[in-house]
């Protein structure tokens, strides 16, 4: 009888460092790794990584297409961090936009939509949707740039998202959905009571995804990877919810998403 409680309590014992071992192993995975079942490395930890590994990013050659709220909120708090913004316009001589030129300061300049899209390895559209076909024509050879797609419509069909579209207009071109899904005045000051909003974006590329993932943090969003280029159809419609509760629920355009974990 001694002899099988020996053995009992043996395996007993062996059976407790397993279940201790196991957990041990999966904290320190989780923990210091970014490990955990499933989901092989914490989406913001591996654009964190990404962008790291590339301190050049923190001085960017971008073209901004488009001068209005977006295109001027992000062109002034890009040249603030550091960026040489080259703005594309329709008007690149008027008064406004030498105006905004002179407030980004840094560089800046201004040219016609087709040399500024030629100016820059990085492109930011924000643009209407009903000018953003033409405009790309207009660009030329866009082969190897990065276009961050920032456009919101109410279209009437939904099977395929207006960025995967600016993809096929402009061919060879690592298109990158972004900066839609929150109001400019966000993109100006993106933390409320000391809680950075999300920024979730999505591509195919991710090199191009770690320079949009770069400047969203430049501005203090805290960046979300929503996967690639077929998950823009995802943030579009976010971006359709924020405006639908900002204007048609009058909750006021100072509101913003936030991903939360536990
Ligand atoms: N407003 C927001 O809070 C917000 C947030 C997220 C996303 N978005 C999206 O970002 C894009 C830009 O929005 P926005 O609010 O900056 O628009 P906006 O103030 O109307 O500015 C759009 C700019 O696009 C240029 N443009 C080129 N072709 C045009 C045309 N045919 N008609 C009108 N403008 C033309 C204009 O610059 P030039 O006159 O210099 O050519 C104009 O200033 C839109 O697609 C919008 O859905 C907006």
């Amino acid at each position: 009888m001694q002899v099988f409680q020996k053995i009992c309590r043996f395996f007993l014992l062996i059976l407790n460092i397993t279940i201790h071992t196991c957990f041990l192993c999966d904290y320190f995975r989780q923990s210091f790794l970014g490990i955990s079942e499933g989901l092989p490395i914490h989406p913001m930890e591996k654009l964190i990584v990404i962008r790291e590994s590339f301190p050049e990013r923190r001085h960017m050659d971008i073209s901004i297409i488009g001068t209005g709220n977006v295109g001027s909120t992000l062109g002034k708090r890009w040249a603030e961090s550091g960026h040489k913004i080259t703005y594309g316009s329709r008007e690149p001589q008027s008064e406004r936009v030498q105006k905004l030129v002179k407030e980004s300061g840094n560089g800046a300049s201004a040219a016609n939509n087709h040399d500024a899209m030629q100016a820059s390895p990085l492109i930011l559209l924000a643009v209407p949707w009903k000018a953003a076909e033409d405009i790309i024509k207009e660009g030329g050879d866009l082969k190897g740039k990065v276009i961050i797609d920032c456009i919101n419509t109410f279209p009437d069909e939904l099977s395929q998202s207006l960025a995967e579209k600016i993809a096929e207009w402009a061919v060879g071109a690592h298109v990158i959905k972004a900066f839609n899904m929150t109001g400019s005045d966000n993109m100006a000051d993106p933390v409320y009571g000391g809680q950075k909003l999300s920024m979730f974006i999505c591509g195919d590329e991710e090199d191009a995804k770690g320079q949009a993932a770069s400047l969203a943090e430049d501005l203090g969003f805290e960046v979300i990877d929503a996967g690639g280029l077929d998950s823009a159809l995802y943030l579009e419609s976010l971006a359709r919810l924020w405006i639908h509760l900002a204007y048609n629920r009058k909750f006021g355009k100072r509101i913003g998403w936030k991903l939360l974990e536990r």
